[in-house]
């Protein structure tokens, strides 16, 4: 089973990428959470990347691609996996069927959670993302058990720097300009699967698997 989440920053992909991996016992490939990975790690590519993620851009298509094409040589990918925030670019998109074309693989659904700007804002402003292991909360809508502490692991949460307000409007844009194209690319293929996010997460969920055992 090999799923793409699209959607806005926000939208939702990350939250639902997690309840699909555990369901179908797939890996969640994130590449934004690979990236912060490296940031707290302190290596060469997180200082690269955390430069523009800082200010809302995406970080060059030549940084992501061997990383995501890399990570499906492990064991755990032979079934499948969900990517979360990867392909965000067509480059990148192109390079990802290329990839898979060589073994006579190719992405089966490209699942476009749909949800508006203003939505986004409103989420991302309640978003908060656990320094321990990455689990994410919204204070009002997915709030944790108790405040600041992370349900999984206990350590604390907090707002991730990319999701101040201003930065939030820049990656909305970067969002509308270089990945929004990807859904007509997913269209012409025939795999795109758009999905109302206003739904709420649960109904969000049961609404891709629909898709995916139909
Ligand atoms: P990344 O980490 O991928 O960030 P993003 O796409 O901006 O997406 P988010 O993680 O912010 O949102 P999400 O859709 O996962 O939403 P979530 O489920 O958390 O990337 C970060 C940065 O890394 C990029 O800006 C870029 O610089 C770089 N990067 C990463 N990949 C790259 C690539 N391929 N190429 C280049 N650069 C790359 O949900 C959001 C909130 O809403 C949460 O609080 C959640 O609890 C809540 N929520 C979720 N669903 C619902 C619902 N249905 N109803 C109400 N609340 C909900
Ligand atoms: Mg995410």
């Amino acid at each position: 089973m090999k799923i793409i989440m699209l959607g806005a920053p926000g939208a939702g992909k990350g939250t639902q990428a997690k309840k699909l991996a555990t369901k179908y016992g797939i890996p969640h490939i994130s590449t934004g959470d690979i990236f912060r990975a490296n940031i707290k790690n302190g290596t060469e590519l997180g200082a690269k990347a955390k430069v523009y993620m800082d200010q809302g851009l995406l970080v060059p298509d030549e940084l992501v691609v061997c990383l995501v094409v890399d990570r499906f040589k492990k064991s755990d990918c032979e079934k499948g996996y969900v990517l979360d925030g990867f392909p965000r670019t067509i480059p990148q998109a192109k390079e990802l069927d290329e990839a898979l074309a060589k073994n006579g693989d190719a992405v089966e659904y490209a699942i476009d959670v749909d949800v508006t700007d203003a939505e986004i804002i409103s989420r991302m402003s309640g978003r908060r993302a656990c320094v321990g292991c990455g689990a994410t909360y919204h204070v009002k809508s997915v709030p944790p058990k108790k405040e600041g502490i992370c349900d999984v692991c206990g350590a604390n949460l907090i707002l991730r720097d990319d999701d101040k307000p201003e930065t939030v409007e820049k990656r909305l844009k970067v969002y509308h300009d270089q990945t929004q194209p990807l859904i007509e690319y997913y269209q012409a293929k025939g795999i795109l699967k758009s999905i109302d996010g206003s739904i709420g997460l649960e109904n969000i969920f049961k609404e891709i698997v629909k898709i995916v055992e139909a």
